[in-house]
Order: C-alpha cells, then structure tokens, then sequence
C-alpha cells in the first residue's frame, strides 16, 4: 500500500491552474517560490495527497494551490526534456500492445530524457527492469535526473549503449522499444535480445521511417507487425459550448509492434510461395 500522507522527499504535483502546474519534491523547511507566491513544504508535510495549501504571505498572496500524487502522465508533461518525447497516449498503447506489465525485462534505446523510461519504470515495479541506452551523454544526465526525480532507481538502469553497434550484454528480455532516428538499423541487431513471442516496438515520426522499419521486420522472424498512429483530442466540456479544443498536438509518431517467432517450414502442407509485398524505399510498395 502506497502512503497517504505527504512526507519529506515526496514528489507532489502542484497544481494552481490549467497553466500553471509544477512537479516538485518535497524538502522539510525549505520553499518552492512561484509569482503568486511562496510554497512552504512544512505546511504541506503531513497533509493527504489531495489536499490544498495556501501561498504565503497570506494577507498579499494567499492563492490556493492544489497538491496531487502525480501520476505517469505529470511525470512525463512537467519533467525537465530536451529531446522529443514519447506523449502519455502513444506510451499507453505502447504498455498495452507489448505486454509489459508487472516483472517484465525491457530494453530501450534511446533514453533521450527518460519520459518513456518512467513511464515503463512505473509499470514493470516491483520486479521487473528498463536497461535504457542512449549515446548521448546529456541525454544519460538529464535521463539520469528525472529517474531519480521519479523515484525509479531501483526498476531502471540508464546507462550508455550504442544499440547498433555495442553488445548490451541482456538476453530474454520481454520487449525492446526503440525510440530513435533510424530503427531500422537496429531490427537485426536487437533480435538476439528478445524472447521468443516478446514485443520489438518502434517510434518514428515520419512515415518514411516506418517504411524501413517494417522493412527490416519482415525477414520471418517477425509476426503481428502493425503500425498504429493516435490522434488525442481534449474536449472543452462548458455550458453549451462543448466541443474539441481549438489547439491540439496535431501529430506525435508513428508506432509500429512486432512479435519475435521461430519459424519453421510447415512439413504436413506444401506451401504455395507467398507473394511477398516488398516496400521500395523510394516510393509505393512493390509487388514481387
Ligand atoms: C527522441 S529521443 C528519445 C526520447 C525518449 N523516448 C523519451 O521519451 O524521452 C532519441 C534518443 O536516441 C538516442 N540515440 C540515437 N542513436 C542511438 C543509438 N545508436 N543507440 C542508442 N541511443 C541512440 C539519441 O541520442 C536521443 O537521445
């Protein structure tokens, strides 16, 4: 059972309004200043998550601000990123269409600020473990920062990898993500990694990545390759005004699954060659 009450090195999300939300760690005597306003922690330490607390000085500021437990989707929004992350949907199907859940082995790569990590990390608590790679060493720190930030040390390891050049040293792993500019490279390169029916996932903004990357996939080791696209819409929800915002992140990535097989030759049924789609690179798929 998770605590309840708010103690010292707790992360709290502190909420003021739509715009204004902030993701801060609790510290016994010290102050998170804000312009309308400062936090004391002390008058939040003891409190229950959900609770409100007032910014001092009371009689010229006194704002109320609300204190949440954060949940993966703050993690991810309000930490500290300077490369593109994966957003909270395109994580959701992820977890979902991979079978990572509780005690699962991951492999990643990159980590870039470690959004996905978190949320991965949150999920496969309490046995299972994220080895994170990135060849960037800014992205290992900030990586590095926000783990710590999410109290993830113990789930997850960043650490430096070139995927498609370094041995990660990881067997049976029960998926691989890929979240990096050219995955393609990386589908052959991987595969000794993953268990047998485990999850290769890719992101990739643009489409053609997607072409190389399901390209790669389709050497036979490779079933149940799907590659998905989700569209978020917030909806305004106001006295007869009800309807989707106006501003919305119109595009996020692509992601394609695929699920690692043996295959064998079927010894009972002649097999008609397959027509295998092949995809030209350079324009529509072709027809063998
Ligand atoms: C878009 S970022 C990943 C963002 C991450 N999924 C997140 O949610 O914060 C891509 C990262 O891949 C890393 N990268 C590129 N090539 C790589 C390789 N060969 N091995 C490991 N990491 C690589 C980059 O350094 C970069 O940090």
């Amino acid at each position: 059972m998770r605590h309840e009450i708010i103690k010292e090195n707790d992360l709290i999300f502190l909420i003021l309004d739509e715009r204004r939300r902030w993701l801060v760690q609790v510290k016994s005597g010290e102050k998170f200043h804000t312009h309308r306003g400062i936090i004391e922690f002390n008058d939040i330490i003891g409190k229950n998550f959900g609770s409100v607390v007032f910014s001092r000085p009371f009689e010229t500021q006194g704002y109320k601000f609300y204190v949440l437990r954060p949940i993966p989707s703050d993690y991810i929004l309000h930490m500290s990123r300077k490369t593109q992350i994966i957003y909270p949907e395109d994580a959701g199907l992820i977890l979902t269409y991979s079978g990572i859940g509780p005690g699962s082995r991951v492999i990643e790569a990159g980590c870039g600020s470690g959004a996905l990590t978190c949320i991965i990390g949150n999920f496969i608590r309490p046995n299972g473990h994220v080895f994170s790679f990135d060849i960037s060493q800014k992205s290992l720190k900030r990586a590095k920062l926000n783990i710590k930030k999410a109290q993830l040390e113990e789930v997850v390891t960043i650490q430096y990898g070139d995927i498609l050049n370094d041995d990660l040293q990881q067997e049976n792993v029960d998926a691989v993500v890929l979240d990096m500019a050219t995955p393609w490279n990386a589908v052959e390169k991987v595969k000794k990694y993953l268990k047998f029916s485990g999850t290769l996932i890719s992101f990739s903004p643009t489409i053609e990545q997607v072409k190389k990357t399901v390209s790669a996939m389709k050497t036979g080791d490779f079933i149940e390759i799907n590659t998905y696209e989700l569209i978020k819409r917030k909806i305004q929800v106001k006295e007869n005004a009800t309807r989707p915002e106006i501003r919305m992140v119109g595009h996020t990535g692509y992601l394609t699954f695929a699920r690692k097989i043996k295959d064998i030759k079927n010894p009972y049924r002649e097999q008609k060659p397959k027509i295998q789609e092949k995809i030209n690179m350079n324009g529509m798929p072709l027809r063998d």
